[in-house]
């Protein structure tokens, strides 16, 4: 899979007008590979000072108005985007031989759409999200199983679990996105598609 994709390339006139039909496309020959969670993605963002950090998020949904996670609001990457809304998004599609990479602003989905997107998560899920209050310190494995177990009685198997205000879905409206493909020798086709003040995309071809 690997090799085949390295043979045949990615060209100019491949692309599609705009990197969510060129995502869509890439994403599920992604899928199709059998790479495992190709919606995984490594979310950077940077604090107020300028100083990165990075983790692995889950892509949920993706259209032209950008690609959404779910997190918690008040964890460090939501600290950092409050702080700086500019976010990257790498899928790192190592198997085969491709990485797509996003910058953009990163916005809170409204209310409903996280309602609406927690609804469909395991009920051990939505617990998960109210035990947790994520990048916080935590004295001990224990406590955050206890946390669990008195929210589990509170809310049995079957009944409603409403989303936490603190958590909700993030959506990365993009101004770039890059096409990575790997070749031989090391002379790898990167494409990258920047947004114009005039909502149109234009391609640029960048050196390996
Ligand atoms: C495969 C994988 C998927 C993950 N998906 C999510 C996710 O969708 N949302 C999330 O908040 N954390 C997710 N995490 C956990 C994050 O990587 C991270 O530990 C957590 O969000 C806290 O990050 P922060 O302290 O930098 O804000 C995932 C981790 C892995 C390894």
């Amino acid at each position: 899979m690997r090799a085949h994709y390295r043979d045949v390339g990615l060209s100019e006139s491949d692309l599609a007008p705009d990197p969510f039909t060129q995502f869509a496309l890439w994403f599920a020959q992604a899928g199709a590979s059998g790479l495992h969670e190709p919606n995984a993605m490594v979310c950077s963002t940077a604090d107020e000072r300028g100083r990165p950090s990075s983790r692995t998020v889950l892509l949920k949904k993706y259209d032209e108005r950008g690609f959404v996670f779910f997190t918690n609001y008040g964890s460090r990457k939501g600290r950092e985007i409050d702080a700086n809304p500019y976010v990257s998004l790498l899928f790192p599609w190592h198997g085969i031989a491709r990485q797509v990479i996003v910058s953009g602003r990163a916005e809170r989905t409204g209310r409903a759409e996280t309602a609406a997107y927690f609804r469909t998560r395991p009920h051990g899920s939505q617990l998960g999200a109210w035990a947790s209050e994520q990048s916080s310190r935590v004295a001990s494995r224990a406590e955050l199983d206890r946390m669990f177990e008195q929210l589990a009685e509170r809310y049995p198997e079957g009944e409603d679990v409403p989303a936490p205000a603190q958590w909700g879905g993030y959506r990365v409206r993009p101004e770039t996105v890059e096409f990575w493909q790997g070749r031989e020798n090391r002379l790898h086709d990167r494409l990258r598609y920047t947004l114009g003040e005039d909502g149109t995309w234009t391609v640029e071809r960048l050196c390996p």
